[in-house]
């Protein structure tokens, strides 16, 4: 089983290279910004709670985030070749919190994938996909805080997974099949 965290700030490529890997590795994939945005949508309580947030470029609470994600987790049975965590750990405690949910399983994380991407490209990028995908995070205001709060509370877990001996950094600008290729040498040599 292959559990593997992509990571990176908002914009450098995370769902999209999250589509690759599920088609070619046939892993399962959470994205806890697509959970929030599908409940956002359909109007539930906790859409209703987590839009507050993302409208602010704020992250919602961990024991919140952490209490769906064993649910998902969960929901992918216990034969799956393994999963993609896209958007989660995004703070410390979650990262602790992903290492014990996984451990009480029997499981753990393979790797930790960060793409690493310069701070203009990734404005641009999301100022570009603002005017098509209508993500209400995606104004250049809210874009300049999510970048703010990945800065202080989520680039810490590039350390603490460098501890953990699990980190790998992947140079995220440029051609898409490139980066892929990059994650793809990571996750065969696990
Ligand atoms: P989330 O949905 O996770 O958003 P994010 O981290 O801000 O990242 P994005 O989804 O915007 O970018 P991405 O890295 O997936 O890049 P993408 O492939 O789309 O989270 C949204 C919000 O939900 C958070 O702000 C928070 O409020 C809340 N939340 C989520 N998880 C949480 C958690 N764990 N705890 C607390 N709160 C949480 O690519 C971006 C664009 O660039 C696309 O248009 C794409 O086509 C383009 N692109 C991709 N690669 C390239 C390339 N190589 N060259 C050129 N363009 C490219
Ligand atoms: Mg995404």
């Amino acid at each position: 089983m292959k559990n593997i965290v992509i990571f990176g700030a908002p914009g450098s490529g995370k769902g999209t290279q999250s589509d690759k890997m599920i088609a070619k590795f046939g892993l399962e994939h959470i994205s806890t910004g697509d959970v929030l945005r599908s409940e956002m949508k359909n109007g539930t309580e906790l859409g209703k709670t987590a839009k507050g947030y993302i409208d602010n470029g704020q992250l919602i609470p961990d024991e919140l985030m952490v209490s769906i994600l064993a649910g998902v987790y969960d929901s992918f049975g216990k034969e799956h070749k393994g999963v993609i965590f896209d958007g989660f750990p995004r703070t410390i405690p979650q990262a602790e919190a992903l290492k014990q949910m996984l451990s009480e399983r029997g499981h753990q994380v393979s790797a930790m994938i960060e793409l690493d991407v310069p701070e203009e490209e990734l404005m641009k990028r999301l100022v570009l996909r603002g005017q098509q995908s209508g993500r209400s995070d995606d104004n250049e205001e809210t874009i300049k805080k999510r970048l703010g709060v990945y800065h202080s509370q989520t680039a810490p877990l590039i350390e603490w997974y460098r501890r953990e001996g699990i980190h790998h950094h992947i140079d995220g600008l440029g051609e898409l099949d490139r980066i892929f290729g990059d994650i793809s040498a990571v996750i065969e040599a696990l």
